[in-house]
């Protein structure tokens, strides 16, 4: 499903409100009191049409605080273990880890693809539908890469298998595209996958003979988890966040 493109003018009522701030009316009340402010001048008209560019969160305020991120943005969450990607079922929700207003923004903030409950590590989340679908298509090539903790020792035949191109899960009919082990013990990998199917390390291991016990995705594309971003937290992507996404 795709969506429409993220409107370049906005009037400002209808961004705030789209953003999660208020109704538009609540949002022509602030302007009228002088509460939204845009270069260091208060906007009192909300029909004014306003630009939507990233560099607005900088340049504007509401009632104070700096403005959230405008649409058409991307983060990178570090994504702890015991939380779902999903906007409605039971439990802890990696949408809970970002501002509570985020939840009322329209376009929605989407996981790029998704992470197990019992998976960790880098998650990409976005409002922005063009990107989201340029980096989910099969034609950017972009891979994730997993650190994986298995239960019992890898026989050794692992690698020559996942990279074959020929094994097919039980319950799929198309074999798995090549994919590449890299051993850094013997209950420890590295695995290097190209597409995203349902549970896909989990069962590779399993259609092994082995069970993962732990894992953890470090990277997607060029682009790394930073070192410094704590499980549970997130960091708005820049441009050279997106390139190195794509440029691997
Ligand atoms: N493969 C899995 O089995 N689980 C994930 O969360 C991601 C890839």
């Amino acid at each position: 499903m795709s969506r429409p493109p993220i409107a370049s003018q906005m009037r400002l009522d209808r961004l705030l409100a789209n953003m999660g701030y208020g109704s538009r009316k609540e949002m022509q009340g602030l302007a009228k009191a002088g509460r939204i402010v845009l270069d260091g001048a208060p906007v009192t008209d909300a029909d004014r049409r306003i630009a939507v560019a990233p560099d607005l969160a900088q340049r504007m305020t509401v009632q104070g605080r700096p403005l959230d991120p405008p649409p058409g943005f991307a983060l990178m969450l570090h994504k702890p273990l015991g939380v779902t990607c999903s906007h409605k079922e039971a439990g802890a929700l990696v949408y809970d880890l970002l501002p509570g207003r985020w939840r009322m923004r329209d376009p929605a903030i989407s996981t790029v693809g998704r992470l197990d409950k019992d998976t960790s590590g880098l998650l990409l989340m976005t409002d922005d539908g063009a990107l989201l679908h340029r980096i989910i298509s099969p034609r950017s090539h972009i891979s994730k890469r997993y650190r994986v903790t298995l239960d019992r020792p890898m026989a050794g035949d692992e690698a020559a298998l996942f990279a074959s191109g020929q094994m097919v899960l039980e319950a799929d009919d198309k074999p798995l595209l090549p994919a590449a082990l890299e051993t850094l013990s013997p209950t420890e990998a590295l695995l290097t996958i190209d597409e995203g199917r349902y549970h896909q390390v989990r069962r590779m291991f399993a259609a092994v003979g082995n069970h993962v016990a732990a894992l953890h995705r470090d990277r997607v594309g060029g682009l790394d988890l930073p070192a410094d971003l704590p499980a549970g937290e997130y960091r708005l992507m820049g441009a050279a966040d997106i390139e190195a996404l794509f440029g691997a």
